[in-house]
């Protein structure tokens, strides 16, 4: 998958830019605050559906405009593709396959394919449990679009279940929880089936680098905890709801999964160094790739946002190798890889020059 050119009008702190990318590696070099990092998030949009920064669609037009639009040209391995986003201060965005508009958020993502690499990807095996179940999220939800369907339906579920639990002193909620439970169960089991089934793929593709770069000596496993069957979520929301009415919020289900990874077989959050931990988090992050391309058929586009500061040059080595030549796009503030060079200054492209 190639991303060739993103357009971006009032997005975040960019006016009016238009960045044609080459097949291998690009660079978007500047200066701190230029919108490096916006470009990038303008692109990884359309493998997401939102912004990887926690923004609201609101937060990403430009100040004190009504609309931002980006649009995408990419190609992948049938044809050329052209997708846009508008975003409106007033009105729900809108979102177009080849022009013609999509009402899922769930029919729109899935078919550009990106891995983003950042600074909080690589504390992701330190981090709580969140982080991990987010890493999985984005994973599963570009290759298995009805996962996404099913996790979005899970949020509003777990939302309006959270409210009755608050609403619960003043009102008898019990039958209307107990329908909530139920759905929640069946979307939970469905949810947990994804991520229990990727994680045993990301286990081994991970296992597989971390061998090659400790030379045999260290291993990686890892597990899906607490997944559970419908009846098992059930069960639980079931029998827990009293305590739940005090607390105000439902204590069980996959929004409280965790991803368990051992390092040659201690839980890694404890035991793993810091070094450690990235290479982990930078091999689950290259597994990513791996398993989009065994499934999709074709390699994702690798965004590696402002990772290379922060990395020794034994893992920026490993990174570009284990990338080899799929298409790169890079966010950095000095010219220290090779590759077609982009100056960004004040949210503006002020130099391209892309190799032949
Ligand atoms: N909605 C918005 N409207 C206008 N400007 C914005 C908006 N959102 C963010 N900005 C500005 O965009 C600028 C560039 O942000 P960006 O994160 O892309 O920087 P960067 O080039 O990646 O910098 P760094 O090297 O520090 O990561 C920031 O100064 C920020 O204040
Ligand atoms: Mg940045």
């Amino acid at each position: 998958m190639i991303c060739r050119e993103i357009i971006l009008k009032n997005f975040r702190n960019i006016e009016d830019e238009k960045v044609t990318f080459g097949d291998g590696v690009n660079v978007l070099c500047g200066f701190n605050a230029q919108g490096k990092t916006n470009i990038l998030e303008g692109i990884y949009y359309f493998a997401l559906g939102k912004s990887f920064r926690g923004a609201s669609d609101r937060e990403l037009i430009f100040h004190g405009r009504d609309n931002a639009e980006i649009s995408l040209d990419f190609t992948d391995m049938t044809r050329e593709r052209h997708h846009s986003v508008n975003l409106s201060v007033k009105e729900k965005k809108m979102c177009r396959k080849e022009g013609i508009k999509v009402s899922k958020l769930s029919e729109f993502i899935g078919i550009f394919r990106a891995v983003l690499f950042s600074p909080e990807v690589l504390s992701c095996v330190k981090d709580g449990p969140a982080e991990r179940r987010s890493f999985l999220d984005v994973a599963i939800s570009q290759i298995y679009p009805a996962y996404m369907a099913s996790l979005i339906n899970y949020r509003k579920l777990l939302q309006n279940r959270n409210a009755v639990l608050k609403d619960s002193e003043n009102r008898n909620c019990d039958e209307l929880l107990y329908v909530l439970s139920c759905q929640m169960a069946e979307e939970a089991e469905r949810i947990a089936r994804y991520r229990d089934e990727y994680t045993s793929m990301l286990a081994s593709e991970t296992n597989a680098l971390i061998k090659e770069i400790s030379l045999g000596k260290e291993s990686v496993s890892m597990k899906y905890r607490t997944g559970k069957s419908r009846e098992e979520y059930l069960k639980l929301l079931t029998e827990n709801t009293e305590k739940e009415k005090i607390l105000k919020t439902t204590l069980y289900g996959v929004h409280k999964d965790d991803l368990e990874i051992k390092l040659s077989g201690y839980d890694s959050r404890i035991y793993a160094s810091q070094g450690q931990q990235r290479s982990i988090a930078l091999s689950m992050k290259l597994a990513e790739g791996e398993i989009s391309k065994k499934i999709c058929g074709e390699y994702p586009v690798f965004l590696l946002d402002d990772i290379f500061s922060e990395l020794d040059d034994i893992r920026k080595d490993y990174i570009l190798s284990g990338l080899g030549n799929r298409q790169v796009i890079i966010t950095c503030c000095e010219k220290i890889i090779k590759g077609n060079i982009y100056g960004i200054s004040g949210g503006k492209i002020s130099k391209q020059s892309i190799q032949q």
